[in-house]
């Protein structure tokens, strides 16, 4: 397996507000990146749980989560990690750049 990393380019920083999130596909897979108090976190936009469009939640700033829209699970934006069941695993997390003023995210 290669450790090579891709950068993607997912939008302008100026396009991104906190409290917004973006979601792109690369790969087949959704990723998504989002601004939680100008903070930003790129996470797998796929709930450890059941699978539920992770990203489409309700994103709490000042916890730095968001709530999995199928069966509520809240997970961590910083760690991927969920903080109440069902779901148990964490999803990914992804390195955020802005490169040229343009949010990048970091896959392999
Ligand atoms: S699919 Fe996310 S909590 Fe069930």
């Amino acid at each position: 397996m290669s450790n090579e990393t891709t950068k993607i380019p997912v939008c302008p920083v100026s396009e991104l507000e906190p409290g917004d999130r973006r979601i792109i596909e690369h790969d087949g897979e959704f990723l998504a990146v989002i601004n939680c108090d100008g903070e930003l976190f790129g996470i797998e936009d796929r709930c450890s749980h059941d699978d539920g469009p992770l990203a489409e939640g309700d994103i709490d700033q000042t916890e730095c989560t968001v709530e999995c829209p199928r069966h509520g699970s809240l997970f961590d934006l910083r760690t991927g990690k969920p903080k109440t069941l069902p779901a148990y695993q964490p999803v990914k997390t992804f390195p955020v750049e802005v490169i040229d003023d343009t949010i990048t995210l970091e896959v392999q």
